[in-house]
């Protein structure tokens, strides 16, 4: 793993009015590792994910994003990096290749480059056969390896994943766990996920955070945190020892309304 770090936050705070949604946040993750944010609802991993992909300014604090300063070089920032939301990104009315065009005209690829990296990103992704069909007719994994792909003509340094797995079956998270392995093995892209499912958490992170009302609880490897709760402890009861008082969980209403959203739209 290299060491050079791929994100870094100094300080990172975003406010929305009185509520201080992330609090002085200060994160490295090193290039090509897989890094989970966890934590309850309302927690700030989606706003800590939408100022490092430039969607939102930060309110006090910087970072830089793949060695560009995020406020002053944006457009840089934009540039190497890929983003996939928690909300459905993929234009159901529209087949997988369309949609992927979409994109690569929103991430400005070249028109002679587009063909080839739209092919490579279906082929990555293993939805080639579909290419043609309107997405409204995919799986739920299918759509989200969609939008895994439609971020992919950017060739990213950085993947930003929102919840990749959220109401999707069994199947289709194996599938998506299984293509964000292949994709690490093959360009070592460095990774910041964000995730409920402790269980993808420990298949998929190198290391993890755990934040709550928008501060690091604790960071380390999935093991390393276990061991610290003791012996025998999974994931789960780490999440459940850092989370969990009832404040938290009223706050959290607004977002798992949100959420139910998006896995009713993703069927
Ligand atoms: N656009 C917004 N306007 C006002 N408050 C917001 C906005 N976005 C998020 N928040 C608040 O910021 C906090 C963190 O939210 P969010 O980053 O979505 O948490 P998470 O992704 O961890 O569930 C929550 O209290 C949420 O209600
Ligand atoms: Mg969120």
């Amino acid at each position: 793993m290299a060491q050079i770090p791929s994100i870094e936050t100094r300080q990172l705070t975003r406010r929305f009015g009185a509520r201080l949604a992330v609090d002085n946040l200060d994160l490295q993750v090193a290039a090509g590792e897989i890094f989970g944010l966890l934590g309850p609802n309302g927690a700030g991993k989606t706003t800590t994910i939408r100022m490092l992909t430039t969607l939102l300014q930060p309110t006090s604090g910087d970072a830089r994003v793949a060695g560009f300063d995020l406020r002053h070089e944006a457009f840089e920032v934009r540039r190497h990096i890929g983003y996939v939301p928690q909300m459905l990104s993929a234009d159901p009315e529209l087949t997988g290749y369309e949609n992927l065009l979409l994109f690569s005209k929103l991430y400005r690829v070249p028109a002679s480059e587009r063909k080839p990296r739209i092919a490579e990103a279906l082929d990555f992704m293993q939805i080639t056969d579909s290419a043609n069909k309107l997405v409204r007719h995919y799986s739920g994994g299918m759509i989200r390896r969609l939008e895994i792909a439609q971020s992919l003509v950017n060739r990213p340094d950085i993947l930003f994943l929102d919840e990749p797995t959220v109401g999707l079956d069994p199947t289709g998270r194996h599938s998506v766990w299984e293509r964000l392995q292949a994709l690490w093995k093959k360009w070592n892209t460095t990774i910041l996920m964000t995730t409920h499912y402790m269980d993808e958490a420990e298949a998929l992170c190198h290391r993890v955070a755990f934040i709550q009302l928008g501060r690091i609880m604790e960071l380390g490897t999935p093991a390393e945190l276990k061991a610290k709760l003791g012996p025998g402890a999974t994931l789960d009861d780490v999440f459940i020892h850092l989370s969990g008082s009832e404040q938290q969980e009223a706050d959290g209403f607004h977002s798992t309304i949100g959420e139910r959203r998006s896995i009713q739209r993703h069927g």
